[in-house]
């Protein structure tokens, strides 16, 4: 983290967990825990029908709410999807975009990224970009440029004065649900190695205000050391964010003075 030049931002992916009463439940434990951090924001993604419950039941406990796909076009006949001016009028800041369960299962591209990516900024939210390599990729030595590459054509098009909106989380595909997390150093180098591309395309200034966050089996007992980390500006929890409990220790890892 570094907080002199950027936010730092603890998001919870619900994927697609918790009912209603569920996520009320939820609420009504994590408030009395969570306090009021000072040193980051937090964030829940949560499945499109809670939003408008989350938006209601978090407003007074400073959790912002965030969803988990958007689509790219501002209306037409696309059954069952959902826009991004959709969410910000249910009261939503971010939106997950590029997320690899989403590339994987549902056909997501750079090309659909990018294309969301921009919906977002038009409609007013903070996108958190994915990018990640499998477990092949990484074992051949091609993590970095193929990292390149997706946060590149992720961003084409994007203006500076755009890129404070943006968030990025740096997500390994080996890492996630596996209970394998990298190591604070890999987690490091990558998020490093992104802020570095960005520096190319924005010049320094942009570059040091991109939060980057990581996503991968982050948990209560990896937190600080993944946090500690310059360039690991935050996290994208999956597990980890369902129950109170954890969710509120690794907030409490991103909070400490
Ligand atoms: P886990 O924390 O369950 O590994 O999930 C990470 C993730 O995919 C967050 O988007």
């Amino acid at each position: 983290m570094n907080r002199r030049y950027r936010k730092t931002i603890i998001a919870g992916n619900w994927k697609m967990n918790k009912t209603i009463s569920e996520t009320r439940a939820f609420a009504e434990e994590i408030k009395p825990l969570i306090g009021r951090p000072k040193w980051c924001e937090v964030v829940l993604c949560v499945p499109f029908v809670n939003i408008p419950s989350a938006v209601r039941l978090f407003k007074d406990c400073r959790i912002s709410i965030g969803a988990e796909n958007c689509h790219y076009e501002s209306h037409g006949a696309y059954t069952g999807e959902v826009t991004a001016e959709m969410l910000k009028e249910a009261g939503v800041k971010y939106v997950i975009i590029g997320h690899s369960e989403r590339r994987q299962y549902y056909n997501e591209t750079d090309i659909t990224v990018n294309k969301k990516v921009h919906a977002a900024l038009e409609a007013g939210l903070y996108p958190i970009v994915c990018v990640g390599e499998s477990l092949e990729q990484r074992e051949l030595g091609v993590t970095m440029e193929l990292i390149t590459y997706q946060v590149k054509a992720a961003l084409s098009g994007v203006p500076a004065d755009k890129m404070r909106h943006v968030v990025i989380a740096y997500e390994p595909i080996w890492a996630i649900g596996t209970g394998r997390t990298a190591t604070a150093q890999q987690a490091g180098e990558v998020c490093e190695g992104i802020r570095a591309v960005i520096r190319k395309l924005y010049g320094a200034r942009v570059a040091r205000a991109v939060t980057i966050q990581y996503g991968g089996s982050m948990n209560a007992d990896n937190a600080e050391e993944l946090l500690a980390q310059p360039d690991v500006d935050g996290g994208l929890i999956g597990g980890a964010s369902l129950k109170p409990a954890s969710f509120v220790q690794i907030i409490n890892a991103a909070n400490q003075e």
